[in-house]
């Protein structure tokens, strides 16, 4: 029944597929990470960089994801083990499918645990603790959440909760009310906290941090991260896209809602980072805090403007709506895979994977307090996951997903599928995904490495 339902079930219009594909890429990448990843790197160079890699790269990659779900039309193993016997390619082509399942399923354990933390911040938001909060206090309120595993752990297991009873709820009904009215509002507060930035005082400073680009501080690890954040943001590159566009009406042009999606999910990003630095810098914070930057600037604010507490709480609000849009594309390769391939039920299978992720999301909750002496080569249990997934796992499933789209599908299908009207779109989205993605991603790897 679960297989059938799940070959058959098509978003019911192009704006429902559009809502839940930014619901999947507008989430904790865009609000928490983006910033404190611009601010470990130094600002502008980042953000460059960032902004190239999503459009050189991200936008034909997500239009190649795209395109290989709706051809296939099932979970992404599947749909990659169909697309290659299709083109007469390696049955191998199905490990892509492989990486992205146990990309989705790692990323997600740590998620859960920063979601925890925003809905944390939307209970405890108004109490009198966060009153006209300095930055000293703010800090160190952070940190007494951060040192308690209890806390932490405790938070992370209502936010899996929440997310396994979305997904296992089922494509449509579970997304598409959700993203529906979460992304205009989120819009919205962002913008009224970008106004209350521009008056904080600090709003020169963040907006040169932001954008005048300084080479000198951006390291070869500097723009891999910018490249994996690039993937993160917009969902790539493990097939949750894959997914969503396996439910994707043949009539519905993938290139521009790929584009809209893209450019909302940017604007989300630029506007977190304009409310967030300017607050860094008029309150003597370092921009190069790590991940509690959201948590440890914002409530400043909140503590601050009249009425804060109220609007604090719809922020967090917000922020755990976009996070759940998210958690529940992460999850949904996994969980297809399990009730397409292993016969369980659609319930059985959400249990099961989200039983796995809490247990690998101990290990991050554990990252930030008992285990934050715990380094392999210097990087916590968390910063491992992290590193894998975004800087790894996503690059290399999306150069092989554009790689498959390019040099492995047939010309013929891929124009089929497309329907780009103008011959000349194709032939640069052609150029995108079959060079300059996969020699992009080689050279910003090689750079890492030190190589070159
Ligand atoms: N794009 C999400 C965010 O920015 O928070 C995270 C994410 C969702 C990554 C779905 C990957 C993915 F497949």
């Amino acid at each position: 029944m679960t297989e059938q339902r799940f070959v058959h079930a098509q978003w019911s219009s192009r704006l429902a597929f559009i809502l839940a594909a930014s619901g999947s890429a507008i989430g904790l990448g865009n609000i928490w990470k983006f910033p404190y990843l611009a601010g470990d790197n130094g600002g502008g160079a980042f953000v460059l960089v960032y902004l190239l890699c999503v459009v050189a790269i991200g936008i034909p990659i997500m239009i190649a994801e795209t395109m290989l779900g709706r051809r296939g039309r099932q979970s992404p193993i599947n749909t990659m083990r169909t697309l290659a016997g299709e083109a007469k390619a390696s049955s191998l082509w199905r490990y892509a499918g492989w990486l992205g399942v146990i990309a989705g399923f790692m990323i997600l354990s740590y998620y859960s645990v920063i979601a925890g933390w925003a809905m944390a911040y939307f209970f405890k938001i108004n109490s009198a603790l966060f009153e006209h909060i300095d930055a000293a206090n703010s800090t160190r309120l952070f940190e007494y959440f951060k040192s308690s595993p209890e806390f932490l752990g405790i938070w992370h297991t209502l936010f899996m909760v929440a997310t396994m009873f979305v997904v296992s709820r089922g494509v449509s009904g579970g997304l598409e009310r959700l993203s529906r009215f979460m992304m205009p509002a989120l819009l919205l507060v962002l913008l009224i906290l970008d106004v209350y930035a521009m008056n904080s005082g600090g709003f020169g400073r963040g907006m040169a941090f932001l954008f005048n680009p300084d080479f000198s501080k951006l390291t070869g690890e500097g723009v891999l991260v910018a490249l994996g954040q690039a993937f993160f943001s917009l969902g790539l590159g493990m097939g949750s896209i894959m997914v969503y566009g396996s439910y994707l009406p043949p009539d519905v042009s993938i290139a521009r809602s790929s584009l809209l999606v893209t450019a909302a999910d940017t604007l989300v990003a630029l506007l977190a980072g304009i409310a967030i630095f300017p607050l860094v810098f008029a309150n003597g914070l370092s921009p190069s805090m790590g991940p509690g930057l959201i948590f440890e600037t914002l409530p400043i604010a909140f503590g601050q403007m009249p009425g804060g507490w109220l609007f604090g709480m719809l922020f967090f609000a917000l922020i755990f709506f976009a996070a759940i849009t998210s958690a529940v594309a992460l999850i949904e390769p996994a969980v297809a895979f399990l009730s397409e391939n292993q016969g369980m039920n659609r319930e059985k299978a959400c249990l099961y994977s989200g039983v796995g992720c809490w247990l690998l999301g101990l290990g991050t909750v554990f990252s930030f307090n008992i285990w934050s002496e715990v380094k392999w080569l210097g990087k916590t249990v968390y910063e491992w996951v992290d590193m894998l997934t975004a800087e790894i796992m996503l690059p290399v499933g999306g150069v092989l997903i554009a790689i498959f789209a390019s040099w492995v599908m047939t010309r013929a299908d891929s124009e089929a599928e497309l329907k780009l009207h103008d011959p000349r779109h194709y032939q640069a989205w052609l150029i995108l995904v079959r060079y300059v993605a996969p020699i992009g991603v080689a050279l910003i790897f090689l750079d890492a490495l030190g190589v070159i």
